[in-house]
């Protein structure tokens, strides 16, 4: 199928060619008619797989057919909120690219910064607004932005948006625009306990699910290393060296972890930065940018990069640390692996984070390869007595609390090519048991 059988208006599908678009991903091919209908809907595909424009061109489509009177003040008539800066940006920049002949104006709003030029944005007018919750609602306390004309409402990488983290904030926007909107919520993962709250969000929704048994993408090929945690960093300079390899993103369970882990590299002569919600936002957006662009080597981040980020043709990512909410798990990995590209994902399992790792294969549906050629094997086989890992959120159970989740007002398939990355893998083939300890005993 051609986007134009999609019956995408021409200044559109111009964009769309310029990008080098002509295929719709499945989620664009299913999400994009319903949408144009007017429906509501939830839409569910894997990580890299064009969410973005699925709910991005049907909406750019309506705001255009119905224009604003010519003269007259633009209303803010599409409200997206995404749960960081970045991915924020990031999404602004592709309403722009995907609505750059349609005569529309976007802005997004994100904390960190100062409130005036976002101010001066908002009151020349825009017909879209993408947002990060805790800026908007300040911005809305102030009586500095009014919703009261929105007519399609998007939540972005949804079941973040609705956990305990933010689900306050989404709740007071909710609550200040007109209740007959188009209500559109997509994302890679739906844990079952968000799943009902989306529902009531959601009138007669058209729901689409692409691969539902596969959150992680087929192309991203996952290993495991078991090792002890004083032998991670080791482990990880064991895998910088590999040469071949030209971007790496490491994820860290804590901001102080990844400036622990930037300083190590940049010892060893590896070029690496941090990004975590610690740092001021000037110099998370330079990490990212100069990770974007190639200047550095390592992008060390905590999960504010695990959601929605795109970094072109980044062939591998590290779990330094497993994180103890299995989604997190495949929200990290798919930044690897994107728009038919493929990836590799390697995690360093310590003793205490083997149940994490047995919540992430029930959550991913399979066992992942342990690489038995290991520098560092895991020695210990009981809990270290100081250990400080987070409490265990099992994949599909409901939990009452998420430990590692923070206010958000305290923070912030497609062309074809393969990377070379199996240098590094010197795998013996057999799967290695995740876990020899019972259940009951696990943190
Ligand atoms: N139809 C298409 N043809 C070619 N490239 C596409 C198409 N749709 C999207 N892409 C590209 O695929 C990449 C991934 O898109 P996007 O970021 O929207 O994925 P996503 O499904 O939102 O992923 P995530 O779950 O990680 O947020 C982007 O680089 C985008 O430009
Ligand atoms: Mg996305």
């Amino acid at each position: 199928m051609q986007f134009k059988e999609l019956n995408i208006i021409t200044p559109i599908l111009r964009a769309l060619e310029k990008l080098n678009y002509t295929v719709p991903t499945s989620i664009q091919e299913q999400a994009i008619p319903p949408i144009l209908g007017g429906s509501d809907l939830l839409g569910c595909a894997q990580t890299g797989t064009g969410k973005t424009a699925a709910f991005a061109v049907p909406t750019l489509q309506l705001l255009s057919k119905r224009s604003c009177p010519q003269g007259a003040q633009r209303k803010i008539r599409s409200l997206i909120l995404t749960p960081t800066r970045e991915l924020g940006i990031q999404t602004y920049e592709s309403f722009r690219a995907y609505g750059q002949y349609t005569g529309l104006r976007c802005g997004v709003i994100f904390g960190g910064v100062s409130q005036k030029p976002q101010e001066l944005m908002l009151q020349k007018g825009i017909d879209i607004l993408v947002a990060t919750p805790g800026r908007l609602c300040d911005l809305m306390n102030q009586k500095l932005i009014d919703l009261q004309a929105v007519e399609i409402f998007v939540l972005d990488e949804a079941d973040r948006m609705l956990d305990m983290g933010f689900i306050h904030d989404v709740k007071k926007v909710i609550a200040k625009m007109p209740a007959n909107k188009q209500t559109l919520l997509f994302s890679a993962t739906m844990p079952p306990e968000i799943s009902s709250m989306a529902d009531s969000m959601l009138i007669h929704p058209v729901k689409i699910s692409v691969t539902p048994s596969a959150p992680a993408v087929e192309a991203i090929e996952q290993f495991v290393y078991f090792v002890d945690k004083e032998n991670k960093r080791k482990l990880l300079l064991h895998v910088l060296e590999d040469k071949s390899i030209a971007s790496i993103l490491v994820f860290t369970r804590t901001k102080h972890g990844a400036d622990r882990v930037v300083r190590e590299l940049t010892r060893a002569n590896i070029s690496a930065q941090a990004i975590h919600g610690g740092k001021s936002q000037n110099s998370r957006q330079q990490a990212l940018n100069n990770f974007k662009n190639r200047a550095t080597r390592v992008l060390v981040a905590t999960d504010i990069a695990a959601r929605g980020i795109d970094i072109d043709e980044l062939s591998l990512v590290v779990n330094y640390d497993l994180p103890n909410i299995p989604e997190t798990y495949v929200h990290r990995i798919g930044r690897t692996g994107r728009a038919g590209l493929s990836g590799t994902a390697i995690s360093f399992c310590d003793f205490d984070e083997k149940a994490y790792l047995a919540d992430i294969e029930k959550l991913v549906g399979k066992r992942i390869t342990a690489i038995k050629e290991n520098p560092c094997p895991l020695l210990h086989t009981e809990p270290l007595p100081n250990n400080t890992v987070p409490i265990r959120r099992p994949a599909q159970k409901a939990a009452a609390k998420r430990p590692d989740r923070k206010s958000p007002s305290h923070q912030a398939q497609v062309g074809q090519k393969r990377h070379s990355k199996k240098q590094i893998l010197k795998i013996s083939g057999e799967v290695k048991s995740p876990s020899t300890r019972p259940r009951s005993a696990r943190p």
